[in-house]
């Protein structure tokens, strides 16, 4: 296993849509495993495959390591197939937009469907902050960062805040 290099936007390849994954061959299975590595050692609760400059839709998540038990998942092609009417606001970091914190509106729960690295389809309904930090994932294999879900004048003074 590996700890890749993190981009920070505006690197181009963070607002580029990325490929579905076809076979989950070695290649997949190494990327996945760098990929937790690589968010645990930043360290972050989520990491999508384009921050680590790789354009296939793929992305880890660990919402609760920081206060227990290591529970690693990984998400191959995965889609939303009902979101709650719902909203919520909630603050929102990026390991690729280090140092800005940007309050963003998702809907409250999810229901994903994604496969997992066995190749097993797996469906979920998501509450709380990991369909918060699933919806952020996933919006960055859609080439969208938090800076694209936010109002203009938000996004304005978030970007002057923010220095690479
Ligand atoms: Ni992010």
């Amino acid at each position: 296993m590996a700890v890749l290099p993190i981009l920070r936007w505006p690197a181009p390849r963070l607002s580029q849509v990325c490929e579905k994954i076809g076979t989950i061959d070695a290649e997949i299975t190494r990327l996945a495993e760098d990929m937790l590595e690589t968010m645990y050692a930043a360290p972050g609760r989520g990491l999508a495959a384009p921050q680590v400059g790789l354009l296939r839709r793929i992305f880890v998540m660990d919402i609760g390591w920081k206060d227990g038990a290591p529970a690693p998942m990984v998400l191959i092609n995965p889609e939303i197939q009902w979101h709650s009417d719902n909203v919520e606001t909630g603050d929102e970091g990026c390991l690729s937009i280090p140092g800005v914190t940007a309050g963003v509106a998702r809907p409250a729960e999810v229901r994903m469907c994604w496969t997992d690295l066995s190749g097993k389809a797996v469906i979920e309904t998501l509450p709380g902050f990991a369909a918060r930090c699933a919806q952020h994932e996933l919006d960055h294999l859609d080439g969208l960062v938090t800076f694209d879900r936010v109002p203009p004048e938000q996004r304005a003074a978030l970007e002057a805040a923010y220095s690479p």
